[in-house]
Protein backbone atom coordinates (compact mmCIF):
# COMPACT_ATOMS: atom_id res chain seq x y z
CA UNK A 1 0.00 0.00 0.00
CA UNK A 2 1.62 3.38 -1.05
CA UNK A 3 1.90 5.56 2.17
CA UNK A 4 0.96 9.34 0.98
CA UNK A 5 3.44 10.57 3.52
CA UNK A 6 6.34 8.00 1.85
CA UNK A 7 5.15 7.96 -2.06
CA UNK A 8 7.20 5.15 -3.93
CA UNK A 9 9.33 7.11 -7.02
CA UNK A 10 7.15 7.63 -9.66
CA UNK A 11 10.01 6.22 -12.20
CA UNK A 12 10.36 2.63 -12.27
CA UNK A 13 14.50 2.74 -11.75
CA UNK A 14 14.50 5.11 -9.58
CA UNK A 15 17.26 5.03 -7.15
CA UNK A 16 16.83 7.53 -4.12
CA UNK A 17 19.55 7.71 -1.77
CA UNK A 18 18.01 5.99 1.68
CA UNK A 19 15.44 7.06 3.38
CA UNK A 20 14.69 10.13 0.33
CA UNK A 21 10.66 11.33 0.84
CA UNK A 22 9.44 13.06 -1.97
CA UNK A 23 6.33 14.82 -1.66
CA UNK A 24 4.05 18.01 -2.43
CA UNK A 25 4.67 20.77 -0.55
CA UNK A 26 1.93 22.18 1.94
CA UNK A 27 1.56 25.58 3.45
CA UNK A 28 2.97 23.90 7.13
CA UNK A 29 6.19 23.44 5.23
CA UNK A 30 6.92 26.94 4.68
CA UNK A 31 9.52 26.79 7.52
CA UNK A 32 11.21 24.20 6.01
CA UNK A 33 11.32 25.87 2.54
CA UNK A 34 12.37 29.44 3.69
CA UNK A 35 15.57 28.25 5.41
CA UNK A 36 16.13 26.18 1.58
CA UNK A 37 15.60 29.58 -0.32
CA UNK A 38 17.45 31.68 2.20
CA UNK A 39 20.49 29.86 1.32
CA UNK A 40 23.73 31.06 -0.36
CA UNK A 41 24.28 28.40 -2.56
CA UNK A 42 20.77 27.56 -3.71
CA UNK A 43 20.33 31.39 -3.91
CA UNK A 44 23.59 31.56 -5.92
CA UNK A 45 21.83 28.69 -8.52
CA UNK A 46 18.34 30.24 -8.88
CA UNK A 47 16.37 33.35 -8.93
CA UNK A 48 15.77 33.53 -4.92
CA UNK A 49 16.42 36.79 -3.31
CA UNK A 50 17.61 37.35 -0.12
CA UNK A 51 15.69 37.43 3.14
CA UNK A 52 12.49 35.50 2.12
CA UNK A 53 9.87 34.82 4.66
CA UNK A 54 7.96 31.82 5.91
CA UNK A 55 4.97 33.83 5.02
CA UNK A 56 5.26 35.02 1.43
CA UNK A 57 6.24 31.23 0.79
CA UNK A 58 2.97 29.74 3.11
CA UNK A 59 1.24 32.35 0.32
CA UNK A 60 2.76 31.27 -2.43
CA UNK A 61 1.67 27.53 -1.69
CA UNK A 62 -1.86 28.68 -1.09
CA UNK A 63 -2.13 30.38 -3.86
CA UNK A 64 -0.27 27.69 -6.20
CA UNK A 65 -2.12 27.88 -9.32
CA UNK A 66 -3.72 23.87 -10.84
CA UNK A 67 -1.34 23.92 -13.48
CA UNK A 68 1.57 23.87 -11.12
CA UNK A 69 2.74 21.01 -8.86
CA UNK A 70 5.22 21.34 -6.28
CA UNK A 71 7.37 18.63 -4.53
CA UNK A 72 9.53 18.76 -2.15
CA UNK A 73 12.50 16.53 -0.88
CA UNK A 74 12.82 15.15 2.96
CA UNK A 75 15.46 13.34 4.75
CA UNK A 76 14.63 12.69 8.27
CA UNK A 77 11.67 15.22 8.38
CA UNK A 78 13.80 17.85 7.28
CA UNK A 79 13.23 19.40 3.76
CA UNK A 80 16.75 19.00 1.73
CA UNK A 81 15.81 20.24 -1.75
CA UNK A 82 12.45 20.97 -3.94
CA UNK A 83 11.67 21.23 -7.13
CA UNK A 84 8.62 22.58 -9.43
CA UNK A 85 6.71 21.81 -12.78
CA UNK A 86 4.51 24.28 -14.21
CA UNK A 87 2.13 22.96 -17.53
CA UNK A 88 1.36 25.90 -20.02
CA UNK A 89 -1.49 26.09 -21.94
CA UNK A 90 -2.97 26.29 -25.48
CA UNK A 91 -0.92 25.64 -28.14
CA UNK A 92 1.98 25.37 -25.57
CA UNK A 93 -0.29 22.20 -23.95
CA UNK A 94 2.50 20.33 -24.63
CA UNK A 95 4.90 22.37 -22.60
CA UNK A 96 6.21 22.17 -18.94
CA UNK A 97 9.09 24.50 -17.34
CA UNK A 98 10.71 22.97 -14.24
CA UNK A 99 12.89 24.46 -11.38
CA UNK A 100 14.76 22.81 -8.71
CA UNK A 101 17.46 23.43 -5.79
CA UNK A 102 19.02 21.50 -3.31
CA UNK A 103 20.09 22.38 -0.09
CA UNK A 104 23.58 23.47 0.39
CA UNK A 105 24.85 20.83 2.86
CA UNK A 106 22.96 17.77 0.87
CA UNK A 107 24.47 18.70 -2.46
CA UNK A 108 26.55 15.43 -4.08
CA UNK A 109 24.32 13.60 -2.99
CA UNK A 110 21.85 12.12 -5.66
CA UNK A 111 19.11 14.36 -4.29
CA UNK A 112 18.87 16.46 -7.29
CA UNK A 113 18.75 13.20 -9.75
CA UNK A 114 16.11 11.47 -7.39
CA UNK A 115 13.92 15.05 -7.82
CA UNK A 116 14.49 15.43 -11.49
CA UNK A 117 13.82 11.85 -11.90
CA UNK A 118 10.43 12.23 -10.48
CA UNK A 119 9.65 15.32 -12.43
CA UNK A 120 10.73 13.56 -15.45
CA UNK A 121 8.18 10.65 -15.10
CA UNK A 122 5.27 13.23 -13.47
CA UNK A 123 5.76 15.32 -16.68
CA UNK A 124 6.38 11.77 -19.06
CA UNK A 125 3.29 9.15 -17.55
CA UNK A 126 0.88 11.35 -15.88
CA UNK A 127 0.69 14.68 -18.01
CA UNK A 128 1.92 13.66 -21.38
CA UNK A 129 4.17 16.64 -21.78
CA UNK A 130 6.76 16.28 -24.95
CA UNK A 131 9.19 19.39 -24.35
CA UNK A 132 10.40 20.37 -21.06
CA UNK A 133 12.01 23.39 -20.41
CA UNK A 134 14.37 25.52 -18.04
CA UNK A 135 17.10 28.11 -17.71
CA UNK A 136 20.10 27.58 -16.00
CA UNK A 137 23.12 30.30 -15.43
CA UNK A 138 26.29 29.43 -17.49
CA UNK A 139 28.57 28.64 -14.65
CA UNK A 140 25.95 26.57 -13.10
CA UNK A 141 28.14 23.27 -14.00
CA UNK A 142 26.74 20.72 -11.41
CA UNK A 143 23.66 21.69 -12.90
CA UNK A 144 24.40 21.17 -16.35
CA UNK A 145 25.42 18.49 -15.86
CA UNK A 146 22.19 17.27 -14.29
CA UNK A 147 20.38 18.46 -16.62
CA UNK A 148 22.72 17.23 -19.65
CA UNK A 149 22.66 12.88 -18.58
CA UNK A 150 18.49 13.96 -18.05
CA UNK A 151 18.34 14.53 -21.84
CA UNK A 152 18.58 18.39 -21.97
CA UNK A 153 20.57 19.95 -24.74
CA UNK A 154 21.07 24.07 -24.51
CA UNK A 155 19.47 25.66 -27.30
CA UNK A 156 20.62 29.36 -26.74
CA UNK A 157 22.25 31.47 -24.44
CA UNK A 158 20.51 34.69 -22.73
CA UNK A 159 22.83 37.46 -21.88
CA UNK A 160 22.27 39.39 -18.66
CA UNK A 161 19.84 37.17 -17.89
CA UNK A 162 19.60 38.14 -14.26
CA UNK A 163 21.24 40.44 -11.68
CA UNK A 164 23.06 38.33 -9.31
CA UNK A 165 24.91 39.39 -6.10
CA UNK A 166 26.49 42.81 -8.17
CA UNK A 167 26.85 41.45 -11.62
CA UNK A 168 24.65 40.22 -14.68
CA UNK A 169 25.04 36.47 -15.20
CA UNK A 170 24.11 34.89 -18.87
CA UNK A 171 21.55 31.67 -18.85
CA UNK A 172 21.34 28.96 -21.09
CA UNK A 173 17.93 28.20 -22.24
CA UNK A 174 17.52 24.13 -22.43
CA UNK A 175 14.77 21.44 -23.50
CA UNK A 176 14.77 18.38 -23.60
CA UNK A 177 12.20 16.34 -25.98
CA UNK A 178 10.35 13.14 -25.73
CA UNK A 179 10.11 11.62 -29.07
C1 LIG B 1 22.31 21.68 -9.27
C2 LIG B 1 21.76 20.86 -8.14
C3 LIG B 1 20.25 20.84 -8.23
C4 LIG B 1 22.25 19.42 -8.28
O1 LIG B 1 21.68 18.63 -7.25
P1 LIG B 1 22.56 17.57 -6.43
O2 LIG B 1 21.68 16.94 -5.44
O3 LIG B 1 23.77 18.24 -5.90
O4 LIG B 1 22.94 16.57 -7.59
P2 LIG B 1 23.16 15.00 -7.42
O5 LIG B 1 23.79 14.69 -6.11
O6 LIG B 1 21.89 14.31 -7.71
O7 LIG B 1 24.18 14.69 -8.55
C5 LIG B 1 25.48 15.17 -8.37
C6 LIG B 1 26.44 14.00 -8.36
O8 LIG B 1 26.15 13.06 -7.33
C7 LIG B 1 26.10 11.73 -7.89
N1 LIG B 1 25.10 10.88 -7.23
C8 LIG B 1 23.94 10.42 -7.77
N2 LIG B 1 23.30 9.62 -6.91
C9 LIG B 1 24.02 9.59 -5.78
C10 LIG B 1 23.84 8.94 -4.53
N3 LIG B 1 22.78 8.17 -4.27
N4 LIG B 1 24.77 9.16 -3.58
C11 LIG B 1 25.85 9.92 -3.83
N5 LIG B 1 26.07 10.54 -5.01
C12 LIG B 1 25.16 10.39 -5.98
C13 LIG B 1 25.72 11.96 -9.30
O9 LIG B 1 26.20 10.88 -10.11
C14 LIG B 1 26.42 13.24 -9.63
O10 LIG B 1 27.74 12.95 -9.97
P3 LIG B 1 28.59 13.94 -10.82
O11 LIG B 1 29.02 15.02 -9.88
O12 LIG B 1 29.72 13.13 -11.32
O13 LIG B 1 27.68 14.45 -11.89
C15 LIG B 1 22.26 21.39 -6.78
O14 LIG B 1 23.65 21.51 -6.83
C16 LIG B 1 21.64 22.71 -6.38
O15 LIG B 1 20.51 22.75 -5.96
N6 LIG B 1 22.38 23.83 -6.47
C17 LIG B 1 21.91 25.14 -5.99
C18 LIG B 1 20.62 25.61 -6.65
C19 LIG B 1 20.69 25.42 -8.15
O16 LIG B 1 21.70 25.68 -8.75
N7 LIG B 1 19.56 24.96 -8.73
C20 LIG B 1 19.49 24.71 -10.16
C21 LIG B 1 18.89 25.90 -10.83
S1 LIG B 1 18.90 25.73 -12.61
Amino acid sequence: MNNPENPQPLAKDAAWPEGLVIRARRPSDAEGIVTLHNMPGYRYGTLRTPHHTPDEIRKGIEIQPANMTGLIALLDGKIVGDAGLTRLANRRVHVGSIGMGVHDAYVGKGIGKALIGEVLALADNWFNLRRIELTVYTDNEPAIRLYERHGFVTEGRMKEFAFRDGSYVDAYSMARLRG
